[in-house]
C-alpha cells in the first residue's frame, strides 16, 4: 500500500481537511479550505523539482541563484471535482498548462464514463499532475490516467485529498508508475462508493448541488 503513496501529514493540511469534512460547513467555506488545501499540498508535490543555478544581478551585488529547470508542467483536472484543486495549484504555478478530464460515474455499474478530453500538448515532454478530490474506487482515475498515457503522457503524479484503501490499491495495480498523493487515507468505501468517513460528494459540497 504505502508504494509510491505520499500522506501529506502537515498540521495545516490535517486542520484544513478536518474543517472541510464537518457536514456543516458551508460550500463557501469549503471552496476556500480547498483553494488553501490545494496550495498546501502543492508545496509537497513539487518538492523534488530540478533546479538550476542562474545568474542574477541583486541591488546590491551578482550572484547565483536557483530556478526551476525541467520539465514543464501540466496540471489535468479529473471534472468536475478535480477543478476544485486547481485553483489553488495554478496560483503557486501560473505557467503550468492546464487540462480537462471530464468523467462521470455511473451510479449504479461505479463506472467511469468519459465525456470531455481537452489535454495541452506534448504531454510526453511535462510532468503531469491529475487532480481528483476524491479516490474512491479509483475507476475514475486509472481511467483518466490511461487517457493521458494514450495522450503521450510518460511521468504522472496523482494529487488527491482524501483517498480510500481500495482506491490507492487499484491505482497501484493499474499504473504502479504514478505517485500519489493524498492528505488523507480513509478507512474504507461504503456501499455506495462513497470514502468513509470521508467528507461527502466532494463536487456537491464545493458547488452546493445535491
Ligand atoms: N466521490 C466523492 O465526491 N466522494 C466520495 O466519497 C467518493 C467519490
Amino acid at each position: 500500500m504505502s508504494q509510491n503513496l505520499t500522506i501529506i501529514e502537515h498540521p495545516l493540511v490535517q486542520h484544513k481537511l478536518t474543517l472541510m469534512r464537518r457536514e456543516e460547513t458551508p460550500a463557501s467555506s469549503f471552496r476556500q479550505l480547498l483553494w488553501e488545501i490545494s496550495m498546501l499540498m502543492t508545496y509537497e508535490i513539487t518538492r523534488d523539482l530540478p533546479l538550476q543555478e542562474v545568474t542574477v544581478n541583486t541591488p546590491v551585488c551578482q550572484t547565483k541563484a536557483p530556478l526551476l529547470s525541467g520539465k514543464k508542467l501540466a496540471l489535468v483536472s479529473i471534472m468536475r471535482a478535480g477543478n476544485g484543486l486547481l485553483d489553488g495549484i495554478l496560483e503557486l504555478i501560473p505557467a503550468a498548462r492546464v487540462g480537462f478530464v471530464g468523467l462521470y460515474r455511473d451510479e449504479e455499474t461505479l463506472e467511469p464514463v468519459e465525456y470531455y478530453c481537452k489535454v495541452p500538448d506534448q504531454l510526453e515532454n511535462r510532468l503531469v499532475i491529475a487532480v481528483d478530490p476524491m479516490l474512491a474506487t479509483g475507476n475514475s482515475s486509472v481511467a483518466a490516467i490511461s487517457r493521458l498515457k494514450d495522450e503521450g503522457a510518460k511521468e504522472i503524479r496523482l494529487l488527491s485529498l482524501v483517498a480510500a484503501p481500495e482506491g490507492v490499491t487499484c491505482v497501484q495495480k493499474a499504473h504502479p508508475d504514478v505517485r500519489i498523493y493524498t492528505a488523507s487515507l480513509d478507512e474504507r468505501l461504503n456501499e455506495n462508493g462513497y470514502i468513509v468517513p470521508g467528507l461527502g460528494d466532494a463536487g456537491d459540497r464545493m458547488f452546493g448541488t445535491r
